[in-house]
C-alpha cells in the first residue's frame, strides 16, 4: 500500500522505455576525436593507420560496485550489464569497452558524445528522459532499505515521526540520517521531503558508491541505506550484520541510455536487445546471477 502511494506520488519512473525506429549509426571513437559511421555499411568501417578497427568500439560508461549489475571479478569486469552489453556489441559487430566511472557522471558523458551508451542499473525516469533517450528495459528492481540486523526499526515508515489524516509523512524522527549513493534513484527519492515520501536533504547522507553508504551503515554512520535490492541483497551478503526491511520502496525499470540525436545507435541496440530478450538470452544471464532457486 505505501510503496503503491509513493509510487503514485513520486515522479513517474516505472514507464516502458520506447523503441525508437531509424539506422545505423554510431559515434565512435578515433584517436581520441568523434567520427560518425555507418554501422550497417561494412565498408565504412575501414581500419585506421595503426591497423586497428577502432570504428566498431561500443563505449559503455558504467558504475562498477553496484552487484549483480556491474563489478569487478579477479580484475574483470562482471555482470548482468556486462554481459547482455558483450551479447549486443556481439550482435552489432562491435567490440565492447567499458568505462568505469562514477554513477553521476554516466548521463552528462552520453549526452557529450563522449560514451555510446551508459549501463548501470540505470532506472528510466522522466527526468533523465529530459536529458537522454532510452532503449527498451531489459530488468526491473525496486528499492530496497537496509538497515543493521539488530536495528530497532522494521519498516521506514517508523522513520516518520509524524503522519496527517491521510498518512502522509509530514516530519522525520529526531536522529534519523539515509545513507545512498550520490545521484541514484536513491538519493533522488530520499532527498524530497516527507511529503513526497522522503526524508529531507537534511538527513541524507549521499556517497560515492553503494558500498561506501553501506560500509557507513556497518559503522553505524547512518540509520538505513537506500539502495535497489538486487545489489541491496548482495551487500547483505558480503557485510555481517545487516537486514533488509520487508516491503519495497518504490519500483523502477532498468534501460540502457544514449544521447539524444543518436537515434540510429539507439535503433541498433534496441533491435540487439530485443532479440536478446526475445530468445531468453537475457533471462539466462540474469538466472546466472540471480537465480530464482
Ligand atoms: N537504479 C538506480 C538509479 O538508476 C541506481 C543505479 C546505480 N548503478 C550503479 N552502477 N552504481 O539511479
Amino acid at each position: 500500500m505505501k510503496a503503491i502511494k509513493l509510487i503514485s506520488i513520486v515522479l513517474a519512473v516505472v514507464m516502458c522505455a520506447m523503441a525508437f525506429v531509424s539506422c545505423g549509426k554510431t559515434e565512435t571513437k578515433e584517436n581520441d576525436d568523434k567520427t560518425t559511421v555507418d554501422t550497417a555499411d561494412t565498408t565504412a568501417s575501414a581500419d585506421n593507420a595503426d591497423g586497428k578497427d577502432e570504428d566498431k568500439v561500443l563505449t559503455m560508461a558504467t558504475n562498477a560496485a553496484f552487484p549483480p549489475y556491474e563489478f569487478v571479478e579477479n580484475g574483470d569486469y562482471a555482470g548482468i550489464d556486462v554481459e547482455i552489453a558483450k551479447a549486443i556489441a556481439e550482435k552489432l559487430g562491435m567490440e565492447l569497452e567499458i568505462i568505469d566511472t562514477e554513477f553521476g557522471s554516466i548521463i552528462g558523458g552520453v549526452q557529450s558524445g563522449k560514451y555510446d551508451m551508459g549501463m548501470a542499473g540505470m532506472t528510466v525516469t522522466d527526468e533523465r528522459k529530459e536529458s537522454v533517450d532510452f532503449t527498451t528495459s531489459y530488468a526491473t528492481g525496486i528499492q530496497s532499505v537496509i538497515v543493521k540486523a539488530d536495528s530497532e526499526y522494521t519498516d521506514f515508515m517508523e522513520f516518520y515521526s509524524e503522519l496527517d489524516e491521510e498518512g502522509t509523512p509530514v516530519a522525520v524522527k529526531e536522529g534519523i540520517t539515509i545513507g545512498v549513493q550520490q545521484d541514484t534513484t536513491g538519493d533522488i527519492y530520499s532527498s524530497s521531503d516527507p511529503s513526497g515520501w522522503g526524508f529531507g536533504k537534511e538527513n541524507v547522507i549521499r556517497y560515492k558508491t553503494g558500498n561506501d553508504a553501506v560500509q557507513a551503515l556497518v559503522a553505524g554512520k547512518v540509520t538505513a541505506v537506500i539502495i535497489d535490492n538486487e545489489p541491496a541483497k548482495s551487500y547483505v551478503e558480503a557485510n555481517e550484520g545487516l537486514k533488509i526491511l520487508d516491503g519495497a520502496y518504490t519500483d523502477e525499470e532498468y534501460a540502457i541510455c544514449v544521447a539524444k540525436d543518436n537515434t540510429d545507435l539507439l535503433d541498433s541496440i534496441n533491435s540487439a536487445l530485443e532479440e536478446l530478450i526475445d530468445d531468453g538470452v537475457v533471462a539466462e544471464i540474469v538466472e546466472k546471477y540471480i537465480p530464482s532457486k
